[in-house]
């Protein structure tokens, strides 16, 4: 099958973080823009941090490079980077993470980042003809309550997110642990996201599905440890929102050539393929289907059962959908 095949394929990004589209050569610009100093000499340099043993290691940088973005038009230019990088990509619709908490810790008001990203989500849908949407994730290595006070800063901005999520350390930080915020996210008319599975324990998604009662699980790897709630997963059709370089740099998985993505079809699981944090990671979500398909030697069919499967997990309505299939 070749690349262009691939490329070209319709696709929906259902699993971004924007923060981790930080390619270095902006955050170099953003630094000196806003006279914010980062811990590198140069570009090279920052790539060169870009090893990870584990979920944290990487959260630790991420976090840190996040400290570049100050303005409005800093959050927008990422968003524009990020969508015309992905034009390219095959991607016509996408649901997009923000992580809140992370810009208003260090002082920088909700109000700043969701006008900017918004403003960048504006110009793709100009530009690119790309529909959009926006998931506010709450950070899982704080309380419950920290996670009420963003969704009150959120409040004015309800009616044009599409959902919420739940991302940042997971082992230790059970879904239940945010059951109350989830419940008043689900009566506000928002669609709900989690990440579980990615390092957590299949107890995890069991909590997901139970206590948070959610629309899609993102990543979802380590149910497959779990036989019961492998036949579960397929039969309620819930998509998980696999990352495959995501999960070689974090090492989940030891090399893509071991990736179970074609194990989770075989599965009848509704599995998609996605990017997380491609500028850390090694590849958008085009750079994630082509060379995961070389990789496990996908079959053409394969792929495009990942790529159909991005728009049935997708949020769009039943129109909207039609039009994608
Ligand atoms: N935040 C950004 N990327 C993440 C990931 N892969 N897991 C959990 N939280 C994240
Ligand atoms: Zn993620």
């Amino acid at each position: 099958m070749n690349d262009a095949f691939i490329t070209n394929l319709p696709k929906a990004e259902l699993h971004l973080h924007i923060e981790g589209s930080l390619e270095p050569e902006l955050m170099f610009a953003l630094a000196e823009r806003n006279k914010v100093a980062i811990p590198f000499k140069s570009v090279e340099d920052v790539r060169a941090a870009y090893s990870f043993t584990n979920l944290q290691t990487f959260l630790d940088i991420y976090h840190a490079g996040a400290a570049v973005l100050q303005t409005e038009e800093d959050f927008r230019d990422l968003a524009v980077a990020y969508f015309d990088r992905v034009a390219q990509d095959g991607v016509i619709h996408a649901e997009i993470f923000f992580d809140p908490q992370t810009h208003t810790h260090r002082g920088i008001p909700f109000d700043v980042v969701a006008r900017g990203l918004f403003a960048g989500i504006d110009e793709a849908q100009e530009k690119h003809g790309m529909s959009v949407g926006l998931i506010m994730s709450f950070l899982r290595h704080l309380d419950e309550e920290d996670a009420f006070k963003t969704f009150a800063q959120a409040e004015p901005w309800l009616d044009q997110f599409i959902g919420v999520g739940l991302d940042s350390s997971e082992v230790g930080h059970p879904p239940s642990k945010f059951a109350r915020v989830f419940a008043a996210s689900a009566d506000a008319g928002l669609m709900l996201c989690a990440h579980a599975g990615e390092e957590g324990p299949p107890a995890y998604i069991h909590e997901a599905l139970d206590i948070l009662q959610v629309d899609r699980i993102d990543h979802g790897n380590r149910a497959l440890e779990d036989p019961a709630l492998v036949a579960r997963l397929a039969r309620d059709a819930m998509t998980l929102t696999v990352c495959p370089l995501s999960n070689v740099a974090l090492r989940n998985v030891d090399k893509l050539e071991n990736h179970p993505i074609d194990r989770m079809l075989d599965l009848g699981l509704r599995a998609t393929i996605h990017s997380d944090d491609p500028a850390y990671f090694g590849g958008y979500i085009g750079e994630n289907f082509r060379q995961t398909a070389r990789a496990k030697t996908l079959s053409r069919e394969q792929v495009v059962t990942l790529a159909r499967n991005s728009f049935l997990g997708s949020f769009l309505d039943d129109d909207a959908l039609s039009g994608h299939l």
